[in-house]
């Protein structure tokens, strides 16, 4: 971790590369609460993936810096091809990206010919090139309604727990790829459970990527923007929340006076495997981000091939299309 001084002197480099190289910050919840505030600060964004990829599409700048996982650097690189889309590090990865390989996906579309293919955005560039819709949490329940209500059926990738939790909600016909994300995975019933107790009065928010019966306890689900507005709007004084413990850092800032515990990820308090913070988010920093600017060298920058891309552009404008 850096000192105090080194990073101010850290921040106040990025403030000038940013400005020197017509750059813009985009941020995820889940990242460092240092990276949020600079953000911030600097004219960048703080938001879910569906807004970070509408910002990174609409923002003049001609250099975007994308603090978060690869699948969001990818994506704003799709929908901007001629940005530069720089990331921290290349190797901060999704679980849920890196188990749906693109051959094996296509094989299964190619099984099913007469499903509509519905991916989620955490899915590489070739996945979603494969998809007649590209959607994030926070629209994906309102478009599989409209696609069920039209009479479609849906083959889903990659995320099983937020594929079955809008199946439930939707009724939609959901043939689904067996998916899940390493943090949200691990939230506990039991455990939620008995945290409930001790807080009788807290309302509990729930990331759909979270197990069914995680989502079934919840007061409110949805996408990481979502579980930011319940908080703000549900009149509780307290909040247990079943997502990335990045997201406190905003939900704190907006309602200082409330109280924020993260839900439990291991019944018995064994180790676990991330802890309510995903491994891939973490690798973001504010030394990677300076270096990312300073340099603009290869270990940082998003390629995605010209063909591909084009392809892959499709479903994520009718995503935006749709959302909007
Ligand atoms: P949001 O779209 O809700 O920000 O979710 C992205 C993600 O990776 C959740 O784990
Ligand atoms: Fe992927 Fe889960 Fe990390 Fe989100 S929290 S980026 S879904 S591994």
């Amino acid at each position: 971790p850096l000192t105090p001084e080194e990073k101010q002197e850290t921040v106040a480099r990025i403030k000038e590369l940013l400005k020197e190289k017509d750059a813009v910050l985009v941020a995820h919840y889940y990242t460092d609460p240092d990276i949020q505030a600079l953000a911030e600060e600097t004219g960048g964004c703080v938001a879910d993936s569906l807004e970070m990829a509408r910002f990174g599409r609409d923002h003049p700048a001609k250099k975007l810096i994308v603090a978060g996982v690869r699948f969001m650097g990818e994506t704003a690189k799709i929908l901007t091809p001629n940005k530069q889309v720089l990331m921290p590090t290349l190797d901060a990865e999704c679980s849920l990206d890196l188990g749906c390989p693109p051959d094996k996906f296509a094989e299964f579309c190619d099984q099913h010919p007469d499903r509509t293919v519905v991916v989620y955005a955490n899915t590489s560039a070739a996945v979603k090139a494969r998809a007649d819709w590209v959607v994030t949490s926070s629209m994906a329940l309102e478009l599989v309604d409209h696609l069920d209500a039209k009479g479609e059926k849906i083959l889903w990738a990659p995320d099983k727990h937020l594929g079955g939790y809008i199946a439930r909600e939707t009724g939609a016909d959901m043939l689904l790829w067996q998916g899940a994300c390493v943090v949200h995975d691990e939230f506990k019933a039991k455990a939620l459970n008995d945290m409930k107790a001790l807080h009788p009065d807290a309302a509990i928010l729930v990331h759909p990527e979270s197990p069914e019966n995680i989502v079934a306890m919840a007061d409110a689900v949805g996408s990481t923007s979502q579980l930011i507005k319940a908080s703000q709007e549900l009149p509780n004084d307290t909040f247990i929340v079943a997502t990335d413990k990045g997201i406190f850092y905003k939900m704190q800032q907006l309602q200082p006076n409330k109280t924020f515990i993260e839900a439990p990820t291991a019944g018995n308090g064994a180790t676990c495997r991330s802890c309510a913070h995903c491994p891939w988010m973490a690798m973001n920093g504010l030394k990677a981000i300076e270096q990312a600017l300073e340099t603009g060298g290869k270990e940082h920058e998003i390629h995605v091939d010209p063909e591909l891309g084009k392809k892959a552009m499709v479903p994520l404008d009718r995503m935006l299309a749709f959302a909007a």
